[in-house]
């Protein structure tokens, strides 16, 4: 009976395994679909870098760069809707090979994980209400309500704001909505993101210069130099044959 239970716990521990150790490579014994798969994780609430559309079905400029990436390196991506802040967790875990979703390349996350080349450079801005008149810059947000996104370079950004009381949410649009309901006076967040959501008829206005130049990255495990390598090679290929200009007049035109 003893035996039985241990052995029917190794037969689920080695599942276990081989489920997670997979590390991309899904292997399919029938020949034809011997498809490599690679497991992305990413958080759709930041267009237009990566959001649902319609039939909820990702979308975004991150995401038609990652399956370009993908087919480049002779990969299927598999999309994986995580949390913001539970991405870097999730590669290094292993349940996921690399993630894209607007990651800003800094030291802190350069200490968790491999970042590919830098494919889009952003950068920071406030944005607050319709008729807020008297916010204008990172000096007048002391002692507000700042609307952030958990884990992001916004909320880094707002924490160090003096007296200010940073309000945190798990999606980006949520912030949005928030400051439509007049629940934060101010939200910070990536100047492409604030602006796609101006554009798309959202209220409000954005005050201040962009704050300093950020470069977003896809991110891997720590150490996995050949992946790294493969991504940055998909990527210069692609920008070598014109692919990722199309894609980047897709999302943000000439
Ligand atoms: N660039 C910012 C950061 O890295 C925000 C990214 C948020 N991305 C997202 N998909 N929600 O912290």
């Amino acid at each position: 009976m003893l035996k039985r239970t241990l052995l029917g716990m190794s037969v689920v521990a080695l599942l276990g395994l081989s489920v997670l150790s997979g590390c991309g490579d899904k292997k399919d014994t029938s020949a034809q679909s011997q498809e490599k798969i690679l497991r992305v994780g990413t958080n759709p609430t930041f267009a237009p870098f990566e959001f649902q559309g319609k039939d909820s079905e990702l979308t975004g400029f991150d995401m038609d760069l990652i399956r370009a990436i993908g087919k480049q390196m002779g990969y299927k991506v598999e999309l994986h809707n995580l949390a913001f802040d539970g991405l870097i967790p999730a590669i290094s875990t292993g349940n996921i090979d690399m993630a894209i979703a607007g990651i800003t390349i800094n030291d802190d996350r350069k200490k968790q994980v491999n970042f590919s080349n830098p494919y889009y450079t952003s950068g920071l801005i406030i944005l607050v209400g319709p008729e807020n008149n008297d916010i204008k810059s990172l000096k007048d947000l002391e002692g507000k309500k700042i609307g952030v996104q958990i884990g992001t370079t916004g909320a880094f950004k707002a924490e160090k704001v003096p007296g200010a009381k940073v309000v945190t949410f798990n999606n980006s649009d949520e912030q949005f909505l928030e400051l439509s309901n007049k629940g934060v006076d101010a939200c910070i967040n990536d100047h492409p993101v604030v602006a796609y959501y101006l554009v798309q008829g959202g209220k409000g206005k954005m005050v201040g210069n962009v704050m300093e130049e950020e470069s977003y990255g896809i991110a891997m495990k720590k150490g996995n130099e050949e992946l790294t390598k493969k991504v940055n090679d998909a990527l210069a290929e692609l920008k070598k044959n014109g692919e990722f200009d199309k894609i980047q007049k897709k999302w943000f035109g000439a």
